[in-house]
């Protein structure tokens, strides 16, 4: 390999595309194949009775999964959208209600507020973890919050323990999105079962997957008994004495299907080694990258195991004097894949900042339930907009299939580019 960057028409570090990684194996055709020559690929009824909480397949995996989480209930759902929307239906929210949580996420952990015409309300993160931060947070709170809604983000807990001291002081709920995390732990436990309600999804993207899917977990008997009912059309299909306790169930099928559990099942109990070889994988990259001028390998705060679905990186400006996307295309042209420039700040998107969710109207902001002044845009979370515009990039350890000898020419490629860092300084890459 020359020294030359490839972005300079050098050879690139990395000649071979990466292949990319494939989750299944001959475990999931059998158990797929299993529940097809059974006939019965949904065993759900809309109704009170034996079929309400699904089949064999989905009741088999959510015991696995209760099990391997160590938690009183796992609900299996048809994705982690779902559980989302079912975690704040079941946590009883009202219009104008204010959930808080963080814009650097997926768009469904901010959407699913709104399906229950409740108000996201966005916190910055911590520049080190990319998570919810506990201080901005606290700050946000008003008589209408009700609950927070934390984000493991790329693959680490957020600070809970935090979390949970300023909801118990306030009186409200912690949900967690542990989309990411699966198998991340913080102080021993599982990442996701320190909320009131958290879970996993189990999307074609993620450590396991089965297509489309996702895991709520709870320790709570009652929140799990309504993720069920909004899971399953909930109260147009069950009698209750006391129907208030029903609110919030228009009814939803967010029904897991029996071959997507089977295949769930086979995955988890994969789930340890697959986690371990990217912990593998990033500890291999932290060893050289950490030793690069103004690069920051990711943070593992205290108490917590990264399971690392993106190993996420932050450089600094000042000290480097080119800019990301220089460095990114440099990366890029010597080979190095799934790289992402910058990663959301949902306060930024057209959704909030013109308060289009239902109608033109400016719905749920406008009714009257919603009394607190929100307002989204730039400004409102410093931290993640300069990191989602300038500073960040990572990269995806879940999409391909990185074997020692390919993590070995990731870092040369970064050395070489940072070895040429000067020269990229004065370079127009436009
Ligand atoms: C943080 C986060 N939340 C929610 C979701 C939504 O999960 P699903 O695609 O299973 O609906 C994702 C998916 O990428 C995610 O990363």
């Amino acid at each position: 390999m020359t020294n030359q960057l490839a972005i300079l028409g050098g050879e690139p570090a990395i000649q071979h595309p990466m292949a990319y990684f494939k989750s299944m194996g001959e475990d999931e055709v059998t158990a797929a194949t299993r529940v097809i020559r059974s006939g019965v690929l949904s065993a759900y009824i809309g109704a009170p009775g034996e079929g309400f909480m699904g089949g064999k397949e989905v009741r088999a995996f959510e015991e696995h999964a209760a099990n391997y989480f160590g938690v009183r209930h796992a609900i299996a759902v048809n994705s982690w959208t779902s559980g989302l929307i079912a975690a704040v239906g079941a946590i009883g929210i009202e219009p104008g209600d204010e959930i808080i949580t963080t814009p650097w996420t997926m768009a469904a952990t901010a959407t699913a507020i709104l399906h229950f015409n409740g108000i996201p309300v966005f916190a910055d993160i911590d520049p080190d973890t990319f998570n919810i931060d506990p201080k901005c947070v606290e700050r946000l709170i008003t008589k209408r919050t009700r609950a927070v809604m934390a984000v493991d983000i790329f693959g680490q807990s957020a600070d809970m323990q935090s979390l949970r001291k300023i909801c118990d002081r306030h009186g409200l709920k912690l949900l967690s999105d542990t989309a990411q995390a699966p198998g991340a732990r913080y102080f021993s436990r599982h990442a996701g079962t320190l909320a009131d309600i958290g879970g996993f999804s189990l999307n074609y993207h993620k450590h396991i997957h089965c297509g489309e899917g996702g895991i709520l977990v709870t320790d709570d008997d009652k929140l799990a008994q309504r993720l069920c009912l909004i899971r399953n059309h909930a109260e147009a299909v069950v009698k209750s004495d006391n129907p208030l306790e029903l609110a919030n169930m228009l009814g939803y099928n967010f029904r897991m299907g029996e071959i997507e559990a089977a295949i769930a099942s086979v995955q988890l109990e994969k789930l340890e080694a697959r986690v371990a070889s990217r912990q593998h994988i990033a500890e291999q990259l932290n060893q050289s990258l950490m030793h690069l001028e103004g690069l920051k390998v990711p943070i593992v705060s205290n108490g917590s195991i990264h399971v690392y679905y993106v190993y996420g990186l932050t450089l600094d400006l000042e000290r480097l004097g080119v800019s990301r996307e220089k460095i990114v295309k440099a990366l890029q042209a010597e080979g190095v894949p799934g790289l992402v420039t910058g990663y959301q700040n949902l306060h930024l998107l057209p959704l909030f900042r013109n308060k289009i969710a239902y109608g033109t109207k400016g719905f749920p902001w406008s009714s009257p339930y919603c009394t607190s002044r929100i307002e989204y845009g730039p400004g409102l979370c410093p931290v993640a907009e300069q990191l989602h515009s300038e500073r960040f990039f990572g990269m995806n350890l879940c999409m391909f299939e990185y074997y020692p000898e390919d993590v070995e020419l990731i870092v040369a490629a970064f050395r070489k580019v940072w070895h040429n860092i000067n020269l990229l300084r004065n370079l127009n890459t436009d």
